[in-house]
């Protein structure tokens, strides 16, 4: 353990802290980082991988009153530049002391954004891969693209041990062009991203002397390079004369009955914490934290070497990191609150990414309506969602985060995806197995986007039990005479591998989180149910160097006990993992699940075949899931919303009249 620092570095927490859950303000990146830099006495060798919140334990956040002091402590992974390994632990900002720090010989730390342009200046500046592109007949190597993609677990030769990128090449026609739209085919470079040697330029037709030509038709998105745009619609603004209806102190949210705290971190991106429902004057817990905390993109083909793109876009580079800066009126509409998000470079400098993180409130539609045909009364509501949301560019791609709160009681969480595909080239025409030719010569190749939310639950108070909730018919027959009988049958998920679970449409499945201590008006534990309608089949054998990384995949849902240290459903460690850590390891130990805190994990996501008109870049398509409340509330929650009429809404007969009784 290191010494303490001097008094002129005492922790001080910075303006913007003023709970124990708020992420790290720049001053303790700062000092954290001073900390370990005089703990390792490495110099500018001591790379920072990750510098984020420790979080306090629950009871230190629960027993948290404003206005009073608490502990400040960061989870840290350090190594040295150029060395295999890495350092992880924890400083107590307070104290100004490394307190914790385990050196873990075969961890590979994820790559980070700034050495994306050094894997392809590595890349480039190798003669063989000079002779390969020149080979290829282009000869302007600054239009040449050569992307990051981590490496996996092959066994390939030369890259055991080590921490290497493994490359895959496109080329621009000109400076702005979109170089997905040129793949350079059967060209790739492994390189080691710690030393930055290049390890291996595989160019697989070298031998053959015939290349797949790079298609070379411009396909651009840039407006500037498109021409000709169609007509705009006339201007759909969102007006709210008053301001948003929600209040934001700090990383606090306040919005009708609901509360919650916002968080973010490198990995995960998007935290939302504490998320709490007041009825009648009670606060009520629903969830303590969730987050997305894991992702993997397999591809379907085996052509070739793109059996190797099997990407954990979250463990790998982080979710967070590659969080982008929102616009005002063109990712987000109407009155909107951005919060900045605060991260670090390798250096353990801080760095701010400015408006990150954007929040506003929505019309979500209609919430209920009814009308009596005896009285000709009516009565009509509309429903509002508070919306959280960030946005990542991961390579190619674009991953953008939504998490809603209705007014009824649903937390409902929504991945936009778009972005431009992962292309390869096709000699134009050919018949294709494993993907869809989206322009003459351009192939995307199948694969999946498969997340893992992770969601700490908390309904009314931390003693949560699941149940398994399947729809059986029973048979025609004495009991169902008339065969249309149908019933829900309920099972608890006793322990983690009784908890290991998947849809099941046959039988309608969903899980339910309950709470056996809290009864409802009808006497029934209260509970949120998780609504699955994005659950994939994956396809990975799990006994392949990419399916046994991947072993979250395997089950729709996952429940653990919580505990501190299960965060990341693949493993701590996720760049060139072996699948040895994560949730199968974890549930292995079939730990008790009733009435206990526990920890709900949903695989969903994406199955994507692409199609053309998915290129040049691909109009969002959409995957999630609803927690949404059952028997929590003794009735409608809203049914106590006010008659509104909303006076700013025109129709063919004039201005908005009074539309309700
Ligand atoms: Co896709």
């Amino acid at each position: 353990m290191a010494p303490a620092l001097d008094g002129s570095l005492a922790a001080k927490p910075g303006p913007s802290v003023t709970h124990p859950l708020d992420p790290l303000s720049a001053d303790e990146i700062v000092r954290a980082a001073d900390i370990l830099r005089r703990h390792f006495d490495l110099g500018a060798a001591l790379m920072f991988e990750t510098i984020d919140l420790a979080e306090p334990d629950k009871a230190v956040v629960r027993g948290h009153a404003p206005g009073q002091p608490f502990p400040r402590a960061a989870r840290f992974t350090v190594y040295k530049r150029g060395e295999t390994g890495a350092w992880a632990g924890r400083v107590d900002l307070d104290d100004g002391v490394v307190a914790a720090v385990d050196f873990l010989p075969d961890a590979r730390p994820m790559f980070s954004p700034e050495e994306f342009m050094q894997i392809e200046a590595a890349a480039k500046a190798d003669p063989r891969f000079q002779a390969a592109i020149a080979r290829r007949g282009i000869d302007r190597m600054d239009l040449v693209c050569v992307d990051p993609w981590t490496a996996g677990n092959f066994g390939a030769e030369g890259e055991d041990g080590r921490r290497v990128a493994y490359t895959f090449v496109w080329r621009r026609a000109f400076e702005f062009d979109n170089y997905y739209a040129h793949p350079v085919e059967g060209l790739n470079v492994a390189v080691d991203v710690d030393t930055f040697e290049v390890i291996r330029v595989d160019d697989h037709s070298a031998a053959s002397g015939t290349f797949v030509p790079v298609p070379m038709e411009p396909i651009n998105y840039d407006a500037d390079l498109l021409g000709s745009l169609r007509q705009p619609l006339k201007p759909l603004d969102v007006v709210q004369p008053e301001g948003p209806s929600f209040t934001v102190e700090g990383n606090r949210i306040a919005w009708d009955n609901w509360d919650l705290r916002v968080g973010f971190s490198g990995r995960e991106g998007l935290i939302l914490h504490q998320i709490a429902y007041t009825q009648d004057g009670r606060r009520r817990p629903v969830v303590y934290r969730a987050s997305i905390a894991e992702m993997v993109v397999p591809y379907g083909t085996p052509e070739g070497v793109h059996y190797r793109k099997n990407v954990f876009d979250s463990g790998e580079y982080g979710f967070g990191k590659l969080a982008q800066s929102l616009s005002l009126g063109c990712d987000c509409l109407g009155h909107i609150h951005y919060l900045d998000v605060v991260l670090h470079d390798l250096a353990g400098q801080p760095r701010i990414i400015p408006s990150a993180i954007c929040i506003h409130e929505e019309d979500a539609g209609l919430a209920w309506k009814h009308f009596d045909f005896r009285t000709e009364r009516t009565e009509t509501r509309r429903l509002r969602r508070l919306v959280v949301s960030s946005i990542t560019t991961v390579g190619n791609y674009e991953y953008c985060c939504y998490w809603y709160l209705y007014q009824e009681g649903t937390i409902e969480f929504e991945m936009k995806a778009t972005g431009i595909i992962n292309t390869a080239a096709c000699i134009p025409g050919t018949e294709q197995e494993y993907g869809t030719e989206v322009a003459p010569g351009v192939i995307g190749h199948i694969h999946q986007h498969i997340f893992c939310a992770r969601l700490d639950m908390e309904v009314d108070g931390p003693g949560n039990s699941v149940v398994e909730c399947d729809t059986v018919a029973p048979p025609m027959g004495p009991g169902n005479p008339m065969g249309n009988a149908f019933k829900v049958v309920e099972r608890v998920l006793p322990t983690e591998q009784a908890a290991r679970r998947r849809v099941d449409f046959e039988r309608m499945r969903y899980w339910k989180v309950v709470n056996p201590e809290a009864r409802n008006r009808m006497g029934r534990p209260t509970g949120y149910k998780l609504e699955t309608p994005s659950a994939v089949q994956p396809y990975l054998d799990p006994a392949g160097p990419s399916g046994s990384r991947a072993g979250f995949i395997y089950n729709h849902l996952w429940v653990t006990p919580y505990h501190p240290d299960e965060r990341y459903p693949a493993g701590e460690f996720m760049n060139h993992s072996t699948g040895t850590d994560g949730l199968p390891a974890w549930t292995a130990r079939d730990r008790p699940l009733e009435n206990v805190d526990i920890v709900l994990w949903h695989a969903f996501g994406l199955h994507h075949l692409p199609r053309p008109e998915d290129h040049p870049v691909q109009p969002r398509v959409l995957c999630g899931f609803k927690l949404m409340p059952v028997g929590f509330f003794d009735r409608n929650p809203v049914i106590d919303l006010p008659r509104e009429t909303n006076r700013a809404s025109r129709g063919n007969a004039g201005p908005a009249a009074s539309c309700c009784a």
